[in-house]
């Protein structure tokens, strides 16, 4: 029977994958997929990830089931993390989910129980697996105006016009920060704006999490999610902690449900666990755990935060070198939106032509929209990479 299977084209992100994979190049660059890397090229285990998990063993007695929900440990020292104390946590339904895919299915997947019809707003563009989960489930979507490709910036006034299209019911998918695949974040006016279009059309916010940390700060880059959080009734967050713990194949994620308490906290938990049981039944424990005892613990805590600053800086840095190798190569300031921009991409600019020249002819790989991950490019490297950008794109 298998043979009358036609597999789905990989999107991508995962054919570019098995594209460097398959690569015999030895001075081959990866600037595609979204994994942090150290001025070393490598992406090593957290020291505060490395004490957790020994304590972790030392401690743990049972490898037994947790509940359908998840830990609630974990629920309860991510909200925090998330959330600070903007909402009364009686009011949040919550469940662990494998990574952020997992946290975005979920909740995409309770969509389609509360209403079918509802259209789900996304941004122009972003993360592939955003659409192509909304299609498989046999969700509408409607795109907004997001990237300017012309400035390298956000286009507002498309954006905003477009949102106010919004229906009561509909969902407004937003990037909590670090937007994928473009580095543009939106300003807290901007968070301000969406704020009242979502009072308005009462369309409820979903705002995928996925680089917490990696652009200014924790608190700063939970701002505007925090903002949507304290003035609305309702809205759906999907987080990951894939990049700011290093715990990609852990598969570590949450989704967080904000209801107006009582009995629609208590049927939004119950539908989510019930998703959580039909799906996998009991979602995967350790990496949660291993975050529930760094957010939990003073000293880890700290030990994690600077971490994970440093990884910031790193990138920021990096960033910046780059903007400035480019200026250098280019002899304009064509490409310095790149300085301005945050998280682990930017969207370079180029045909999927120049795009295929950089992998075929200098061995560098970015998705084919021309997403490049800063956080692959390590010191050694940025001159060259910026020589063939500019070669190739002008
Ligand atoms: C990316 O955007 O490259 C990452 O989020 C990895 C993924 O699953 O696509």
């Amino acid at each position: 029977m298998f043979d009358t299977l036609t597999p789905p084209e990989p999107d991508k992100i995962i054919r570019l994958m098995a594209m460097f994979a398959a690569d015999t190049r030895t001075d081959k660059v990866d600037l595609g997929v979204g994994v942090y890397r150290n001025a070393d090229g490598r992406t090593p285990v957290m020291a505060a990830v490395k004490q957790a998990e020994a304590r972790i063993l030392a401690a743990q007695e049972t490898k037994s089931y947790t509940g359908l929900a998840g830990d609630p440990g974990f629920h309860a020292a991510m909200c925090d993390l998330i959330l600070g104390d903007v909402v009364d946590p009686a009011r949040i339904a919550a469940i662990a989910t494998p990574g952020g895919t997992g946290a975005v299915r979920q909740v995409l997947e309770l969509t389609r129980r509360i209403s079918p019809d509802a259209t789900i707003w996304i941004s122009t563009p972003t993360w592939p697996n955003h659409p192509s989960i909304i299609d498989y489930l046999g969700l509408k979507s409607r795109a907004y105006r997001y990237y300017d490709a012309a400035t390298g910036g956000l286009d507002r006034d498309g954006m905003l016009a477009d949102l106010a299209q919004a229906k009561q019911g509909d969902l407004i998918l937003l990037h909590g920060c670090c937007h994928n695949p473009t580095g543009v974040d939106l300003t807290i006016q901007d968070w301000a704006e969406i704020t009242a279009i979502c009072q308005r059309t009462g369309a409820i916010p979903f705002v995928d999490v996925a680089y917490l940390g990696f652009a200014n700060s924790l608190e700063d880059d939970a701002a505007g999610t925090r903002m949507l959080a304290a003035a609305l009734p309702e809205m759906l967050i999907a987080a990951s902690c894939s990049k700011n713990f290093g715990l990609y194949r852990e598969r570590v994620g949450i989704v967080l449900a904000l209801t107006s308490g009582g009995a629609a906290q208590a049927a939004a938990q119950g539908t989510l666990a019930y998703l959580n049981r039909q799906n996998y039944a009991f979602p995967p424990d350790h990496g949660a755990r291993v975050v529930e005892v760094i957010l939990r613990d003073t000293i880890l805590r700290a030990l994690w935060r600077d971490e994970l600053r440093d990884m910031r800086n790193g990138m920021n840095t990096m960033r910046a070198g780059f903007a400035t190798a480019l200026r250098d190569h280019a002899g304009s300031d064509r490409f310095g939106f790149i300085a301005g921009h945050r998280g682990m991409f930017s969207l370079i600019g180029g045909t999927p032509e120049q795009v295929t020249t950089l992998r075929e002819d200098h061995g560098i790989y970015m998705v084919g929209d021309g997403r490049m991950n800063i956080a692959g490019l390590t010191p050694d490297k940025v001159d060259r990479v910026a020589r063939a950008v500019v070669q190739v794109l002008t």
